[in-house]
This record gives structure tokens, sequence and C-alpha cells, in this order.
């Protein structure tokens, strides 16, 4: 059961069809709202397109993340239609878009998500000494003016708005608890204290959050959200301190993405409030089996490649090294497990597919590892999945996470790969040769280089007519064994603007040639569209 906070102050000029998230939880329910879309996306060389984003949001849906922040529309015509696309297609979740505290932002917040089914304003303006003095250069009264306004000017817009005071853990305390109170009584429904610049530690924010909800008269009419910054690496237990002491939305991002440090991790703090329930008797409604998929997809399409020993998604999260340690989980998983590495979507069966193995069985995989494609992209994959299984023995669900994701990622290529030929080794020079189907016209290059991937970089550009910037070249090896497939990521910038491309394949240079071509093919899209510059919060 939900208690619905503005039962009392409806007002007919609103038009959100919002019903869902404008409440208080129930008792311990804790509302996970994921901001990889925006805050993730601010992180250095970390962007993302429209197809990207709405595929993120798709998986972000099926977690039951309560809320998806999609974007800051304000911030170019490419990040509103991202926006607006979210809010679109998510249906069971609430559909977040950022806006400072001023009537275009909002409007424009608004414009994008008019058409969600549960849409919410998220605007901010920073409430710190500092950054009232140095950023904005406002009086604290004219900012909490402001804060009055402009959460009011959403309210008549929305049903459903967050106002966080940027910089909050910075903040002097009578101050934050008057913009607190005076947002809450101009209509924000979910109050959010951002540590923006993560410096805050467990015991003070949880004393923070503490005094708020003892001080601030009108706090039980919002959730209290909490939006952690990680660059003291404290970012999730921060989040939890903050839980214990009343908050009820913890904002978070997929893998811990996030401007400088990062965010708080949402599979930590999931995966924490889960497994830990005698200690923190807290949880929310994110169905952790689709976590490790949603890792592998924010990681694939934003080049972040997760550390090995990151928890609860790296690749030795539940890998058992020492012989002491595989004799205990042997014999009884609990003696070195604390979570099951299927509670996280994690599959016990490694060694699945093969060559001859059918359509059925192939659909039964992917439907077991969490997807659902449509009949084209399915025979694409079937497609990919045999030639995968014509060049390498054993097929493992990592493989078929790659291979699809890979699919996923390039649907709508100009330029692909034809062939490709390479003479590499210790004798100078390296070459390569490679043919290109431009828009349905074949075209060649030729180049040599500084190694084998240099000289194929080198005559894809040929072949194109393009110069771009090389800023990350970065290989994995999807799974053990010299036949295991390699995912190159590569990140390309061009007149200020960066993508990122991914390629997969059995053979390594065939892979760095894709990778290549898919941020070409990034690039182009970015040209046609020729945004104004981004921005961030
Ligand atoms: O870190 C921060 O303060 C933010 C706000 C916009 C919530 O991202
Ligand atoms: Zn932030």
């Amino acid at each position: 059961m939900t208690t619905d906070v503005n039962a009392t102050s409806s007002e007919n000029t609103r038009k959100s069809r919002s019903a869902s998230v404008r409440t208080i939880p129930d008792e311990g329910r804790v509302f996970v709202f994921d901001t990889t879309l925006r805050d993730g996306e601010q992180s250095p060389g970390c962007s993302m397109n429209l197809d990207e984003k709405v595929q993120i949001a798709r998986v972000l849906e099926e977690m039951k993340i309560d809320i998806i922040e999609a974007g800051f529309p304000i911030a170019s015509n490419g990040d509103f239609e991202a926006v607006r696309e979210v809010a679109r297609v998510v249906k069971n979740s609430t559909v977040a878009g950022l806006a400072r505290c001023n009537k275009a932002d909002i409007e424009r917040a608004w414009e994008a998500l008019r058409e969600a089914e549960s849409p919410r304003i998220h605007t901010f303006l920073s409430t710190s000494p500092l950054h009232m003095k140095f950023k904005l250069q406002m009086e604290p009264e004219d900012v909490r003016q402001s804060v009055i306004d402009h959460v009011g000017y959403a309210r008549n817009l929305c049903d459903n708005v967050e106002w966080s005071p940027e910089d909050g853990t910075r903040t002097e305390h009578d101050f934050l608890c008057r913009c607190v109170e005076s947002a809450i009584k101009a209509g924000a429904t979910t109050i959010n204290i951002p540590d923006t610049v993560g410096y805050t530690v467990p015991e003070e924010f949880h004393a923070l959050i503490s005094m708020l909800m003892n001080r601030v008269p009108n706090i039980d009419k919002a959730v209290i959200s909490v939006h952690c910054h990680n660059d003291l690496g404290l970012a999730v237990a921060n989040s939890l301190a903050a839980v214990h002491a009343g908050a009820r939305q913890v904002e978070c991002t997929i893998n811990g993405i996030g401007e400088r440090a990062g965010n708080a991790a949402l599979e930590e703090i999931v995966m924490a409030l889960r497994t830990r329930s005698d200690a923190l008797p807290y949880d929310t409604a994110v169905e952790s089996e689709h976590i490790t998929r949603a890792s592998h997809l924010v990681s694939t399409i934003t080049g972040f490649q997760v550390q090995p020993n990151k928890a609860i998604v790296g690749a030795n999260a539940f890998a058992h090294e020492s012989g002491i340690h595989q004799d205990g989980v042997l014999k009884n998983a609990e003696t070195y497990e604390i979570m099951t590495p299927e509670s996280v979507g994690l599959n016990k069966s490694t060694l699945v597919m093969g060559k001859h193995s059918g359509r059925h069985a192939f659909k039964a995989k992917l439907e077991e590892l969490g997807y659902t494609l449509g009949d084209n992209a399915f025979q694409d994959a079937f497609k990919r999945f045999k030639d995968l299984a014509d060049k390498k023995k054993d097929v493992y669900d990592e493989d078929i996470v790659a291979l699809v994701d890979d699919e996923v990622v390039r649907v709508k290529d100009r330029v692909k790969l034809v062939s490709i030929d390479v003479i590499a080794g210790t004798k100078q020079p390296q070459t390569a040769t490679v043919e290109l189907d431009i828009d349905g016209e074949i075209r060649e290059g030729a180049s040599d280089g500084d190694g084998p991937i240099d000289a194929i970089f080198q005559s894809i550009k040929k072949a194109v007519g393009v110069n771009p910037h090389l800023q990350l070249f970065q290989i994995n090896a999807v799974t053990h064994g010299t036949d295991a497939q390699a995912e190159v990521t590569v990140r390309l910038e061009e007149n200020g603007k960066t993508v990122n491309g991914q390629g997969a394949d059995t053979d390594t240079l065939v892979a760095a040639a894709k990778a290549y071509i898919h941020a070409l093919n990034k690039l182009a899209v970015k040209r046609e569209k020729s945004e104004p510059e981004a921005m961030s919060a």
C-alpha cells in the first residue's frame, strides 16, 4: 500500500497522467531512480545515441526500475529527442527529465516528457555558499525564491516534480531546511539531496538526512531521495546510510558510471539491500536477475569496461581461484558466496550451444538470457550465431550476449564491412586492404601502418574519406581460450563530437575493423544532425 502525498493539492491545469510514483512508499520500500542515461552519460567520453538510450531504457523497465532519468532535454536536440522517445516507449516506469530552475529548461523538459505514461520533471538549483557565490552569483534569498517560482511552474505542468539542491551536502543546514520546506510547499513531491562532489561520509550523511526529517515541518509530504557521487569511493555507503535515516529513493547508475568518479552503482545498492535485509530492512522492486545483462549492455554501448574485481558485475565477482575457496564452494556454495550468481543473472550453464543447435534452442537460450527479439532481429542474430558456431566449437552465454548486443547497437549502419585482408607479423610493412559497402556502393581502401590495427584504420579512413581522431582503442576477450571472441571498443572524436563504436568477432582484427566502422557510422549521424554543443548539469 502507498499513500498519495498530494491528494489535496491537485490543480486542473496539470496534464500529467502520472499515478504510480507520486506517492510515499510503504515502510521499507525504496524507490530506485536510475540516472545512467543522464548523469551516466555525463561521464567524460561517454555518449549514447537515441537508439542506444532506448535500448537501455527498455532493459531498465524490464528490471522494474521505478524512475528512469532519460536525459537533460534542453542540453541538445539529441538529448531532447532521446528523452521524448524514452518517454514514448516506456510504459511501466516513471520517466524523468532534468531541468535547471528556469522556465525555458522546464518547458523543454515537459515538452519531451508529456507523452510519457508517468512523467516527472526533475529541477535543480545550487544551494551551497560556494555554488551560490561563484557559480550562480545569486543571493541566498533569491535562490530560495527561484526554487519556489520554478518548482511551482513545473508543478503546474506535471503532477510529479522532483527538486534537488545541488551541492546539498555542503549547504548550510538552516538554509537547506528552508529551501526544502519551500520546495515542498511549492509542489515538489520528491526532494533529492545530492552529494554532488562526493564529499560526505556515511555518518555525516545519515545525520544530514535525519536532521531534515526532524526539522522540516512538511517533510512527510515528499519522498526524500539521495544522489551520491563516488569521488571518495563512498557513494554506495553514503546512499545506504541515508536509507537508514529515512531516505526512500536512491539515485544510481548501472556500473556506477557518471560524472568524474561516477555515481552510486545501482547493482551494489540493490544487492546490498537484498543480501543484507537482516541489517538493512528495506527492499526495492528491482528484478536483480537482469543486472548482468544491463551491465553488459551499458559497458558495450559506452565503451566503459567493468573492472574485473567490481562488486556484483565484475568478471571475477563470482569466480573462485584459490584451491581452499574452490573446495569450500564445491562442498557448500555459501562458504564463500553471499549471493548466488543466478540472483544477478549469471547462469550456471556455462557451455550451452554449438553448431548443431537449431532455431528453437537458440530462441529458448535468448529468452533465458532475457532477450525478446523481433522476427528480423531474431533471424539476423541466428545467422550470426551459426556463423560463430562454425568458427568456434563452444558457444557460451557470454558469446551470445556479445553477439546480440553487437547486433543491437548497429541497426542503421550506412557503411558496412565487406572484406578485409591484412599482412601482419615481424616483416615490415604491415598492410591492410578493406572493401566497404557505403550506401550500396563498393569502395576499397589500402594502407600500411604502424602495426595491423593502424593499417586497418588508415585503410578504412581512405575508403570513407574522413579523418577523425582516435581517442580510445580497447580489446576485451568475451570468454576464455584462444578461440574466444574479441570485443573491441573504439572512441572517435571529430570537431568536438565523440562517439563509441563496438565490434565483436573471433578474429580480433575483424572485430577492430567492425568497431571502427561502427564509430564512423555514428559520427556520420552526428554530422547530419549537427547538434548544438552539449551541456552538462
Ligand atoms: O550531482 C548532482 O548534483 C546532480 C544534480 C543535477 C541532481 O546530478
Ligand atoms: Zn550527479
